[in-house]
């Protein structure tokens, strides 16, 4: 059998000395030297050095040095010691001395420079994003995410799950974001929504009996876009029947172990079991980054009550300590302050007190306040000598949102967020539904399915909003890896749900008749969770932005710009669709 290549550009070491190889690949650089010339051939699996010799075929030689960027070739040649080694490549000792050469095909000259380092911005990269692929920086991260693939299947599989498909093509489902929306040729006026996510479709395989079900699926959401965003992205789906919390606790713990065992090499620790009010106090977030303490401290009681109007006239007031800062300037508190007054945090200003490692205390409060009071203060605060405290008032809710910012930018400043620390939790006993002033009724803050925890059953005919869900999420390092929670199985406290939710029985059968009726032929209790894929694959390589886990990503404003979508229709389609009526002849 005749084969294109023996080897691929990342393989070859001094153990292939003097060997004869095949390669094929793309020119990523050529280099005349006049006597010789030197080509970096690349493919998906590293470069290797081509060598062309003047002096001993200066016809191949002519040839090579006519190679652009990007062509397509094939080579022969001898593996040969590199004189001059690299050893920041695994090919970077050896290089190959070429006796054949084939175009195999020609390329026009790319916008961009197709290399690890390259000279093009992020607006072209994704015009030209198969071009960005071809870098082997952007292509290792595939090989990422197929291993997380991979190793999902193995662990779900291992321990007994089905991988089931669920349709695409659907009516909305609960999940809170816009639905996007495909028009039906073949039934007038009719539309079908794509899934923000499986759920309904796993209860209902539940209700089939497959007791453990799983999918690395296709979720749709019609959202405001940001790093950890993107319109479609991919989750690992899973339920299981007959199942506690703990139990669905349990088995994707070890999910998620055995992932950074495997991919990573990493032995993460037992998780932490965190309550969602316990987060929400101390640390002002529903996904707190544990890698650094900096917890919040309410310092209400210590700050109010002397005089300083702004204090007095706040619900709340409270403090987080950077250790080992005494030593910012001005201009770095003043920033800071400039920090907590960008829009998207809301805070109208900040206080600080300097701790000085001589015992003595300066802050910008210091007309309003004593230094006895603003010890008092350290002291509940838990600041020590040395520190830099800082202070936010407000309403409860917002300061307490507007602080976990303002820590978070302090373990960035401070370099606290370890990157090679991995601090997973399990967030518990988030509130079942919340009020939204807008509608003036209760939203359920997972989805309407989410059973509330067995001791908080009977609340919530009378006071929903007290009401803990049986709900969790995974966290890890500040970023909420998944979701998921028990469901409720039983027909009647579905029903007080839906009632709790402000809908009719009409408008609960009109949306939810389907599984409704599907769970009086009898639902097993059941639970599930859903992993963010793509977060995942980000968080193993280091990286807040999702976009660079997805091969075809949308940018900001929900747009491919490299097949120009979304995008009009002429109006014979529209017509076809329902979606513009015939123009009378
Ligand atoms: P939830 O809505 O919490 O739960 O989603 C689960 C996880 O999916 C990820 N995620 C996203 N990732 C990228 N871009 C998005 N737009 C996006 N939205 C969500 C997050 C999140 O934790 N059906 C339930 C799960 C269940 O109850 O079993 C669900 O979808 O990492």
């Amino acid at each position: 059998m005749l084969n294109y290549r023996s080897h691929n550009c990342g393989e070859l070491s001094p153990k292939e000395v003097n060997k004869k190889v095949k390669l094929c690949g793309w020119v990523q650089r050529n280099r005349d030297l006049g006597g010789m010339t030197f080509i970096d051939l690349r493919d998906r699996y590293g470069v290797t050095q081509l060598v062309f010799n003047m002096d001993t075929d200066s016809e191949l030689c002519e040839q090579a040095r006519q190679l652009g960027r990007e062509y397509v070739v094939q080579v022969e040649g001898e593996v040969k010691e590199r004189s001059n080694k690299n050893l920041k490549i695994p090919t970077g000792e050896i290089e190959i001395i070429v006796s054949e050469l084939t175009v195999l095909n020609s390329a026009i000259v790319p916008p961009f420079i197709v290399e690890d380092e390259t000279d093009g911005g992020e607006d072209l990269r994704m015009k030209y994003r198969y071009l960005d692929l071809r870098r082997n920086v952007v292509s290792q991260n595939f090989v990422l995410r197929h291993q997380l693939a991979q190793e999902t299947r193995k662990y779900l599989d291992s321990s007994g799950f089905l991988e089931i498909e669920t349709p695409v093509l659907i009516k909305s489902t609960p999940e809170g974001a816009r639905d996007f929306i495909v028009p039906s040729r073949m039934n007038a006026g009719q539309f079908y929504a794509l899934p923000q996510s499986p759920q309904t479709f796993k209860q209902l395989l539940m209700v089939s009996g497959f007791d453990k079900y799983f999918q690395i699926v296709k979720c749709f959401r019609d959202e405001d876009l940001r790093a950890d965003r993107q319109p479609e992205f991919t989750q690992i789906d899973c339920e299981m029947s007959f199942v506690t919390r703990d139990n669905i606790l349990e088995t994707f713990e070890g999910l998620t172990k055995h992932l950074f065992k495997k991919v990573k090499n990493v032995e993460l620790p037992n998780f932490e079991v965190m309550t969602y009010a316990h987060a929400m106090e101390n640390y002002g977030n529903d996904k707190p980054d544990v890698r650094f303490d900096m917890k919040i401290k309410d310092v209400s009681a210590e700050f109010k009550g002397k005089g300083f109007k702004v204090f007095d006239d706040s619900e709340f007031v409270c403090a987080i300590v950077a250790e080992n800062s005494a030593g910012y300037t001005r201009k770095q508190t003043d920033a800071l302050i400039e920090f907590v007054k960008r829009p998207q945090i809301g805070a109208k200003g900040m206080v600080y007190i300097k701790y000085n490692e001589d015992g003595s205390i300066k802050s910008s409060v210091d007309k309003f306040y004593s230094q006895d009071d603003l010890l008092k203060v350290l002291e509940k605060a838990g600041a020590e000598k040395n520190s830099l405290t800082l202070v936010l008032s407000g309403d409860k809710d917002h300061t307490l949102a507007a602080m976990s910012e303002l820590r978070l930018e302090m373990g960035s400043q401070l370099n606290l967020k370890d990157s090679e620390t991995y601090c997973p939790m399990w967030i518990v006993d988030f509130p079942l539904v919340e009020w939204d002033e807008d509608s003036q009724r209760w939203h359920a803050m997972h989805h309407p399915f989410t059973s509330p925890i067995p001791e908080h059953m009977n609340m919530l005919q009378d006071n929903p909003g007290e009401v803990c869900a049986n709900a969790y999420d995974l966290v890890i390092n500040g970023v909420e890896i998944g979701g998921g929670s028990i469901r409720i199985h039983d027909k009647e406290l579905q029903k007080q749900m839906f009632k709790a939710l402000g809908f009719t029985d009409e408008e609960a059968q009109e949306q939810f008749g389907f599984l409704m009726h599907a769970f009086e032929y009898g639902a097993p209790p059941h639970g599930g969770i859903a992993f963010g894929f793509d977060r995942l694959c980000a968080m193993f390589g280091g990286t807040d932005s999702i976009r660079d886990y997805i091969a075809f990503p949308k940018n900001n404003s929900g747009r491919d710009v490299m097949i120009d979508a979304p995008a009009t229709l002429n109006n014979e389609i529209l017509e076809e669709l329902h979606l513009l009526k015939k123009e009378p002849i």
